[in-house]
């Protein structure tokens, strides 16, 4: 199954995919965890991407394209995959049609602008493994660590509310109408965001038809 997670910045991509991967038994391909290790890492790719991201824009889709290439072309793709956050612009789309990819579903995570402002200030995730956590919603048992991995838990650089305005501008501008590119194609699934982590799983499930 090859399925796409769209929605903004804050939506709960990275929570449904961490939940809807051990549910599907596909892995969860996010660019923003491979520019984030990429950035550790101090690679050529993390060293193009930095700027970009700390300022809340868009890395080139150049930069995108070659990495989702050479992801998907690993063993751990052959029964499909979960795409997090990406593609995020029509030429990202594109490039994936024109490389053959065929998608099952697109689901569309659907939140409010304040609804996000709000939540996050309480984000924090893991700098080893990158997983979310929120200091309300959805806490680690420990405070502090990763439940998974053991790894410290951070606020990430661009969560910082001017930043986070000008990744929703972004979204608006540039990912939503990818909305309208999968609806054309009988892709799109459009889910509610719930108030709570469960439930917001229990509506893409049923959405996925299971
Ligand atoms: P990326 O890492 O992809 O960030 P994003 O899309 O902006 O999404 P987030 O990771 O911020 O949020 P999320 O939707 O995963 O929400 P989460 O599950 O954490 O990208 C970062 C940057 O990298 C971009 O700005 C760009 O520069 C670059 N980049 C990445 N991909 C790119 C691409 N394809 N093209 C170009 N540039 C790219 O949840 C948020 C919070 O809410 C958490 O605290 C969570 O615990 C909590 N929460 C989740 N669900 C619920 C719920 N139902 N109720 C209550 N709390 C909840």
């Amino acid at each position: 199954m090859k399925l796409i997670l769209l929605g903004a910045p804050g939506a709960g991509k990275g929570t449904q995919a961490d939940i809807l991967c051990k549910e599907l038994n596909i892995p969860t391909i996010s660019t923003g965890n491979i520019l984030r290790a990429a950035i550790k890492n101090g690679t050529p790719v993390g060293m193009q991407a930095e700027a970009y991201m700390k300022a809340g824009k868009l890395v080139p889709d150049e930069i995108i394209i070659d990495i989702i290439h050479d992801r998907v072309a690993e063993a751990d793709c052959a029964e499909g995959y979960i795409l997090d956050g990406v593609p995020r612009t029509i030429a990202q789309a594109e490039a994936l049609e024109k490389a053959g990819i065929v998608f099952d579903d697109v689901i569309s995570i659907e939140i409010s602008d304040e609804t996000i402002m709000e939540r996050m200030t309480g984000r924090r995730v893991c700098e080893h493994c990158g997983t979310s956590y929120h200091l309300v919603a959805v806490p680690p048992k420990t405070p502090g660590v990763c439940d998974k991995c053991g790894g410290k838990l951070v606020q990430r650089h661009d969560d910082e509310p001017e930043t986070v305005k000008h990744r929703l501008e972004v979204y608006h501008k540039e990912t939503e109408p990818l909305k309208d590119f999968y609806a054309k194609r009988g892709l799109l699934k459009s889910v509610e965001n719930q108030p709570t982590v469960a439930a917001t799983s229990q509506a893409i499930l049923h959405a996925l038809g299971r």
